[in-house]
């Protein structure tokens, strides 16, 4: 009987794709579209509540958020943990929205990612900026939810801001263990999840059918404070509701270091 249905099962299992290769899939076509003039991009900045003129459309993912929201993260969870001429990565940098606030504080940056569109476009605002004058700029292609072999013991600083929230538990858990190798002793990390707990965490839950890269796949503090314990890290900082900030009213984002 048990024979049977894992033969039955087999199939389905087989094909179905990894969170991974469906979020790779999916950011390849975001960044391959993604234009400032597009409609869809231009609907998605109409949606976010302020003001906002073509120059503001500079990056992929300036449509995703407010710039209040995205700066206080930036001087709370981001930029005091980057000290000056520090190693640091960021997984999941997209086209570099975040990353290129963050490259001018560090000695050597790493911009790792799934997609490969992403990476290219990050490569480009890197290349405008004349961000790598003065530092080490690597842009780190991911094959899977793994860093390079060769970082262990590596950074003093590695955060993952907006990519969780289109990771599964299995593969958020496997960065957790992969950050805990890459990162110094005294090193710390910062990651930003979704949060079906709070009251647009849930509003947006209710919406989906089902977990979604397009969308969400929700976790809660309470899980990701379990995935953090057994990957033999701890929480230093956690954000709290705040209805002011979109990243910090909806999600959940915390500080690591290496426990024990
Ligand atoms: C919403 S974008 C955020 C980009 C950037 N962090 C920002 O805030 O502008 C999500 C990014 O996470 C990347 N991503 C998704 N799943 C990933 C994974 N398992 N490992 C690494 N990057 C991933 C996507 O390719 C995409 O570039």
């Amino acid at each position: 009987m048990a024979r049977q249905l894992v033969e039955l099962l087999a199939p389905s299992v087989a094909f179905r794709e990894s969170n991974v290769e469906t979020n790779r899939k999916v950011w390849d076509l975001y960044a391959k579209d993604w234009r400032p003039d597009c409609e869809w991009v231009r609907k998605m900045a109409d949606n976010l509540g302020e003001e906002w003129n073509d120059a503001d459309l500079e990056f992929i993912g300036d449509e995703w958020s407010d710039r209040y929201s995205l700066q206080q993260v930036l001087d709370e969870f981001i930029l005091p943990y980057c000290l000056q001429g520090c190693k640091a990565m960021e997984i999941g940098c997209g086209g570099g929205r975040v990353a290129v606030k963050v490259i001018p504080s560090c000695g050597e940056f790493h911009c790792a990612d799934i997609s490969s569109e992403m990476l290219r476009k990050a490569k480009q605002k890197v290349k405008e900026l004349g961000l790598e004058a003065g530092r080490k700029v690597a842009f780190d292609y991911l094959e899977a939810a793994q860093l390079p072999a060769d970082c262990t013991e590596t950074f003093d600083f590695i955060y993952s801001f907006d990519c969780f929230p289109h990771c599964d538990s299995h593969t958020i858990f496997q960065y957790l263990k992969e950050i805990r190798r890459a990162l110094k002793s005294e090193g710390r990390a910062m990651i930003h999840t979704a949060n079906i707990t709070t009251e647009p965490g849930f509003k947006r839950f209710a919406k989906q059918k089902e977990a979604s890269v397009q969308g969400f796949c929700f976790t809660s503090p309470d899980i990701i404070r379990t995935l953090v314990k057994n990957a033999g890290l701890e929480i230093v900082k956690e954000s709290s509701v705040d209805g002011n900030n979109i990243y910090y009213s909806r999600d959940f984002l915390c500080v690591l270091r290496k426990s024990g």
